[in-house]
């Protein structure tokens, strides 16, 4: 039974190291010296959030901003199944050279591509992109890419941005108008939310305060009656 604690234990800790090595490493990799306008696509934002607390700027509009060298250094994340080169080798993934544009699950030199993403048809255009990267499992249930997807909005733009200048070169969507004032407020909202968050633990911590003083103001009134008492 020890034993198996300490294995537990061991795993626990193990797994919030990685957890933490992961959460700096990406956030070097991702997050540093990005530029501050970066983060105002969110004017764009229409009511389309999917869940998840914060609404997603669409592909359109987050495309105007993305970098595809740092798409390019995400796709890092895909090269262990994919090569993007021009003629590049099929491996667990097919070639992505040029998908951008293409028929979905079709050539790429005979990749076999899994039922799932076949039934889908149409062609990769910027939304189905962003729709498959962001869970390739909700995409195409079924699908043999057996990878998580990427989250964040911004790295999907920018790893969309990456792959369109390898071969595809579509040309960017028009991004839709601004002013969705909404978006605006929502992100105020958040903040609001925050900040009434804040003022909660604030308030709980003083009523704890309040609370741990009441037997101390008692204690001084029991003290007198014994101090009396004591003298007698
Ligand atoms: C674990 C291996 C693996 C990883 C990692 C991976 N893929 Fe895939 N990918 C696949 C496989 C397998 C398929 C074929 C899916 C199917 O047939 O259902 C695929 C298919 C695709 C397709 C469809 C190609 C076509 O011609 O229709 C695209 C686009 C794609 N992957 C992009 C990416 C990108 C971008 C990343 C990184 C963000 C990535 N993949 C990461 C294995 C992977």
């Amino acid at each position: 039974m020890d034993n198996r604690g300490n294995t537990i234990a061991g795993w626990v800790l193990a797994g919030c190291v990685a957890a933490l090595g992961l959460s700096i490493a990406s956030g070097m990799a991702f997050h540093g010296g990005r530029p501050e306008k970066m983060g105002y696509p969110i004017e764009g934002v229409e009511e389309s959030g999917a869940g998840g607390g914060a609404a997603e700027a669409p592909i359109a509009t987050r495309l105007a901003t993305a970098d595809a060298a740092k798409g390019q250094a995400s796709f890092a994340k895909c090269a262990a199944c994919h090569t993007i080169t021009q003629g590049g080798a099929n491996g667990v993934g097919p070639n992505l050279y040029a998908t951008l544009g293409e028929a979905i699950a079709q050539g790429k030199a005979g990749f076999a591509f899994s039922e799932a993403l076949k039934a889908k048809g149409g062609k990769w255009d910027f939304d189905t992109m962003d729709a498959w990267l962001k869970s390739p499992r909700k995409f195409a249930d079924g699908t043999k890419m057996t990878f998580a997807g990427l989250g964040n909005a911004e790295e999907r733009a920018n790893v969309i941005a990456y792959l369109n200048a390898q071969g595809s070169n579509l040309p960017l969507p028009a991004a839709p108008a601004a002013g969705a004032p909404d978006a605006a407020a929502a992100a105020g909202e958040g903040s609001n939310a925050a900040a009434a968050v804040e003022g909660n633990a604030t308030t709980g911590a003083t009523a704890n305060v309040v609370e741990s003083a009441t037997p101390a103001a008692g204690a001084p009134s029991v003290d007198p009656a014994a101090k009396e008492r004591a003298p007698k």
